[in-house]
């Protein structure tokens, strides 16, 4: 333990995240006035015996610390109601809340964990920050971890503090908060952690300047590996796994212009896009097929783009191919034209849906005496057959945000302004599909882009990348 020079200091500063997240937290702390709101960062997740995966912090936390990349493993951000108007600053002046960060510091080389220990040690993983570090990083208060359990438990009871959890990120957490109700003698019926999950998944429906930013950060960064594939499209052809060429392409730019992907990419080229999650990757790339890339950089502060085009191999689109494709970008251009503020969120599948199952009657695939008018209704959907997917999602630090929103806000919710989710219709003829003529089959064509709602409209994210047939074949040739 002797003869090391002084420990230099890590001495982080203010992330650019750090001014956004306290309008954040303020608003979370007015939806749960006087509740203690416990929201983990998660711990490391064993990949295989004692190897760990990457970590990467749970959301909800990301989006109430600012913090981004890999910080901070078994990290709590917690709000401690305390009398209103004395607590953390907010748009409307003092709340009633005041946010904690619980961290695990970096050790001193006296300590053994700093030469020992595989899974902290800073010989092993490097060094972590120091309590001031964090602060500087988060403008959050940051205390040690060792302090957690007592600053939970503090007047924990009927007739003192609830607790609340975020659920599915940190078990040993949850466990604490469980086993300090009922020491407690909580009621079961009490206010359920769901409210907590649900208020942070709300929180992120509409997208701050800062996340705009930053999913534009994230786009731009996709488009350039959607680039970096193309031009690695002959190499890929010579692979007997050339789905993996495309693969490890993509994700070798996300890994180096970003934190990640944000979900695992979809390689498919031929048949292979016609199953929605292809993420085995391990077939070739044909010549006359169309390669569907479904891939996303998230950037290191964890937001993430979420794009899909669909390709021709070879640069030019068959007949049959420009024809389904074709049929496809009407039903994202008619999605567009319905997403401005106002409409409701399942307006924009429904648009979408009306085109598919007009094309889908038009080219006869839809059972005899049934209509695109009959399919649309709710004991029709024989379109579905050929996109059982939904249109939209909403996008941002999960690729498929705000999950827990309640119905009333999410599918059946009014569009406003800031926020930010996909236009993603397809049409997906599998092989083996004797619906269809033969030379339908074993396509599958997706377009998927990423939209802001703006104050009148739209603005497609993802618009420089191309989506028209001939200019996706026309930058296709540009790359080669
Ligand atoms: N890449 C997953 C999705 O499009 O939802
Ligand atoms: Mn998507
Ligand atoms: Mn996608």
């Amino acid at each position: 333990m002797s003869q090391w020079a002084p420990r230099a200091e890590l001495g982080l500063t203010a992330s650019p995240a750090a001014q956004y997240t306290v309008a954040r937290r303020a608003a979370l702390s007015e939806r749960l006035p006087g509740v203690r709101l416990v929201i983990p960062a998660g711990s490391l997740k064993t990949r295989s015996n004692d190897t760990d995966y990457r970590f990467r912090p749970h959301s909800a936390f990301a989006h109430l610390t600012g913090l981004g990349t890999d910080r901070e493993p078994d990290a709590v951000l917690v709000l401690h109601p305390v009398e209103d108007g004395s607590g953390d600053p907010g748009p409307d002046g003092a709340g009633g809340h005041h946010a904690v960060l619980y961290v695990r510091p970096l050790a001193p080389r006296d300590n053994e964990e700093f030469y020992a220990d595989a899974r902290y040690g800073e010989f092993w993983v490097g060094a972590r920050p120091s309590l001031a570090d964090v602060e500087a990083l988060t403008g959050i208060e940051a205390r040690h971890i060792d302090e957690l359990g007592d600053a939970l438990a503090k007047d924990v009871g009927d007739g003192g503090v609830h607790l609340l959890v975020v659920t599915g990120a940190d078990d040993a957490i949850e466990s604490l908060v469980e086993e300090l109700r009922v020491e407690a003698g909580e009621e079961e019926d009490a206010l359920t952690d769901e409210k907590l999950v649900e208020a942070t998944s709300e929180l992120r429906l509409i997208k701050d300047e800062y996340e705009i930013e930053q999913m534009r950060e994230a786009v731009a960064r996709t488009i350039e590996g959607f680039e970096a594939v193309v031009r690695a499209l002959p190499a890929a052809k010579e692979h007997r796994r050339g789905e993996r060429v495309v693969e490890t392409t993509f994700d070798g730019h996300a890994r180096l212009e970003g934190n990640a992907v944000g979900y695992e990419t979809i390689a498919a080229s031929g048949e292979h896009a016609t199953t929605l999650h292809w993420i085995r990757n391990d077939g070739e790339v044909r010549s006359g097929d169309v390669l569907l890339l479904d891939g996303g950089v998230e950037v290191d502060s964890l937001y993430t783009a979420d794009i899909t085009r669909s390709l021709p191999v070879d640069g030019e689109f068959t007949d049959v191919q420009r024809k389904i494709y074709q049929a496809v970008l009407d039903a994202a251009d008619a999605a567009f034209a319905v997403a401005k503020p106002g409409a409701r969120f399942r307006d924009v599948h429904a648009a979408a849906m009306e085109v598919i199952a007009a094309r889908l009657e038009e080219w006869g695939f839809l059972p005899d005496g049934v209509t695109a008018a009959d399919a649309l209704g709710d004991d029709g959907q024989q379109h579905r057959r050929w996109m059982v997917h939904g249109t939209s999602h909403h996008l941002g630090l999960d690729v498929h945000d705000c999950a827990q929103a309640r119905r009333e806000l999410y599918l059946d919710g009014v569009l406003e302004p800031g926020m930010v989710f996909t236009i993603e219709p397809g049409l997906y003829f599998k092989a083996d599909d004797l619906a269809v003529p033969e030379e339908f089959r074993g396509i599958g064509v997706r377009i998927e882009d990423d939209v802001l709602i703006t104050e009148d409209g739209n603005e497609n994210l993802s618009a420089a990348l191309p989506r028209r047939p001939e200019d996706v074949e026309a930058w296709m040739a540009s790359l080669r």
